[in-house]
């Protein structure tokens, strides 16, 4: 495993779209494994494929719980809303308040190729919704209600970057 360079707002290609994954083989492997250790040093609960220059549809979670690998993941339900702080690994110390849905349900393959249905709420809808806007080139800055200064940020807020 190895540690990727996590690619910030100034570099395009966090704008572009992602490709879905057709081919589970070892590169796919070799790309989730090194985005689980790119997003456990940064330190981080979530990173997509995109962050570390692979177009692919792609995304590890980890919200302190269990890890997740989520492929060619789309939100399939919504419920309700939740306003909460976010922030990205590519957008290093900003920090604002998104309105996300409170619950969604995620169809996706894990690392197999097998389907998968998750369904979520809280933080983990937050940051499924987020990685999959960057499957679709998307930052949360985009959707950002309020912008919050970093000396307000709570220390548990910086440590959940996605
Ligand atoms: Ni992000």
């Amino acid at each position: 495993m190895a540690i990727r360079n996590i690619r910030t707002e100034e570099d395009n290609i966090l704008r572009k779209k992602s490709r879905e994954v057709t081919k589970f083989d070892k590169r796919l492997y070799q790309l989730i494994d090194d985005m689980k250790e790119t997003m456990y040093a940064a330190p981080g609960v979530g990173l997509a494929g995109v962050q570390v220059g692979a177009l692919k549809k792609v995304a590890v979670i980890d919200i302190g719980d269990n890890l997740i690998e989520v492929i060619n993941g789309k939100v399939i339900k919504k419920e309700g809303t939740q306003v909460e702080v976010e922030g990205c690994l590519s957008i290093p110390d900003v920090y604002g308040k998104v309105e996300r849905p409170e619950k969604v349900t995620v169809s996706y393959l894990d690392r197999d190729g097998i389907h998968k249905e998750i369904s979520a709420e809280g933080l983990l809808a937050v940051a499924l919704c987020h990685e999959i806007d960057h499957f679709d080139g998307i930052l949360f800055r985009d959707k950002v209600i309020e912008y919050i200064d970093l000396e307000n940020v709570e220390e548990e807020q910086e440590n959940q970057q996605l």
